[in-house]
């Protein structure tokens, strides 16, 4: 396991769009794992692979509750229901924070790290937390969806 070097805006990986994972391979496993610890370490409560430079449709999550850590491959939303607003901030945008308006409630279908495919409810911080990640696999930025202006703090 190692910590990767995360990626900040103005770095023209983050807006492209990222490919299916088709290898569940030792390779991915080690991507996984490195990215789990990247986010502690950043005290993050998600990072998307594009974050760190990989071009594959995958997120981890941890929200720091008994259910953690997710980790989310080739995800597809299956149901979004509602609105809600939470102040989102970014490891890529570091020190800059803004409300984005997100689904109250999700229902996500992804691949677990076997891929294995599941499906999760998901509401309030946790569907916040995926809207975001899977932005990233797409190229977009939560400023991109910020509701009046970024804020430090
Ligand atoms: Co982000």
């Amino acid at each position: 396991m190692a910590l990767r070097q995360i990626l900040h805006d103005g770095d023209p990986t983050l807006r492209k769009k990222s490919r299916p994972v088709t290898k569940f391979d030792d390779r991915l496993q080690m991507l996984i794992d490195d990215m789990l610890d990247t986010m502690y370490a950043s005290d993050g409560v998600g990072l998307a692979a594009p974050q760190v430079g990989v071009l594959r449709r995958l997120f981890v999550i941890d929200l720091q509750d008994e259910k953690g850590p997710y980790v989310m491959i080739n995800p597809r939303f299956i149901k979004q229901e509602g609105t809600q607003i939470y102040s989102e901030g970014c490891l890529s945008v570091p020190g800059l924070f803004g409300d984005v308006e997100r689904p109250e409630r999700l229902t996500i279908e992804a691949q677990d790290r076997n891929g294995e495919t599941y499906t999760l409810d998901a509401e309030e911080l946790l569907a916040v937390c995926i809207c975001h990640e899977y932005d990233h696999l797409d190229g977009i930025l939560f400023k991109d969806k910020v509701k009046g202006e970024l804020h430090s703090q």
